[in-house]
């Protein structure tokens, strides 16, 4: 898997972007949106998948997962019955949200959102804002699926009106520039932080501490380590749109890298491994594949039963989180969580010096 180079986080130049919004969702003022994503985003993907797919282990980076149809089924899993990291840390945020969004009482400031998807867990936090932080908030959600974000966006400026949104598309893992200079309460919600290996997300989480000032704070979600079948189940749902979510990563790269992959042929797979405290999620062929990535400039053979690692989701202890925090300079003020402590939500501040 390719390194992050956590510099680049912040030092991408982005430029305006005739982005929009689908204009039947919001009657009145539209967000203001940019895009990092230029032309640039299909050299990026042809060299992740080429790399990815010529590995020891074939893999294609979980963000592909995400098209608009690969959203739309992401949001879908959020509502299914074995997926409780969404109801799990949407009950936290909402008993919570008051105390955390406190942030906003103390003066002008934005509320940058790292992968945004869907609107559903930010309306808690907005909900629990004062009058007067809610006169001094700008919300800026990022994230790669374009048009999630600006849907997600209108649909927001609808149910709240008052609110200044500067939407950002941007791979959060090359570059974005335009994060506010002022104070900033970063959310990273959504356990996205574990689909990340330990070193890829220190690095991560490094970029985000050397943006922070003493002020800034980052709301951090992590899925906890918790019995396994309950973990395996969330994956593996039994109507079968998480198989779906996964297949999607090959039309993905089907209609972007003019690549010939037969989704059909392939098997969802994910399992928890206990060694690694990690899921894995595989696209195993059902029979002798053979398909070509044009814009990758590559020819693949994949035997029976050889899978595509699509997705890891790591699930944390509470000594492994410290262990991810120390490293990146980061230092816990608040740790919320859930009767059964199967989520956590930990507010963190940069190490001072
Ligand atoms: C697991 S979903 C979580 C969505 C939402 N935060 C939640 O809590 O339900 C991951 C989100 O991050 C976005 N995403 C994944 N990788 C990304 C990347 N490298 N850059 C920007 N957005 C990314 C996806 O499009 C998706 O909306």
């Amino acid at each position: 898997m390719r390194k992050i180079d956590p510099q680049q986080v912040f030092d991408t130049p982005c430029k305006p972007s005739g982005l929009k919004g689908p204009e039947s969702c919001c009657k009145g003022r539209p967000p203001s949106a940019s895009s990092c994503m230029g032309t640039d985003f299909l050299q990026e993907m042809a060299g992740d998948v080429l790399s990815g797919m010529t590995g020891s282990v074939k893999s294609i980076p979980s963000k592909y997962l995400y098209d608009a149809y690969g959203s739309s089924l992401f949001d879908r899993i959020c509502t299914l019955p074995e997926y409780y990291l969404t109801r799990t840390e949407l009950e936290i945020l909402e008993r919570n949200a008051h105390r955390i969004m406190e942030f906003f009482t103390k003066g002008e400031g934005s509320l940058v959102e790292i992968g945004s998807g869907s609107d559903l867990k930010i309306r808690s936090l907005l909900k629990g804002l004062s009058r007067q932080g809610a006169s001094q908030v700008r919300y800026v959600p990022v994230d790669i699926s374009e048009t999630s974000l600006l849907r997600s966006a209108h649909r927001l400026l609808s149910d709240f009106p008052w609110l200044s949104i500067n939407a950002v598309a941007a791979d959060f893992t090359r570059g974005i520039r335009h994060l506010p200079d002022g104070p900033k309460l970063i959310a990273f919600l959504g356990g996205t932080f574990g689909n990340f290996t330990h070193e890829q997300g220190v690095d991560l989480l490094k970029g985000f501490a050397r943006s922070m000032n003493g002020r800034d704070r980052m709301l951090l979600g992590i899925d906890m380590l918790k019995p396994p079948g309950i973990i395996e189940a969330a994956y593996n749902d039994r109507s079968g749109v998480t198989a779906e979510f996964n297949r999607n990563i090959l039309r993905h790269v089907n209609s972007k890298l003019r690549a010939d992959f037969r989704p059909d042929d392939f098997e969802h797979l994910a399992f928890f491994d206990p060694n690694k405290e990690q899921v894995e999620m595989h696209l195993k062929a059902r029979l002798q594949i053979r398909t070509h990535i044009s814009e990758a400039g590559l020819s693949v053979c994949l035997k029976p039963g050889e899978t595509i690692l699509t997705e890891i989701s790591r699930k944390f202890s509470r000594d492994r989180a410290m262990a991810c925090f120390d490293q990146a300079g980061l230092v816990p003020v608040r740790w919320f969580s859930d009767a059964d402590a199967w989520f956590s939500l930990v507010e963190l501040a940069a190490r001072a010096g």
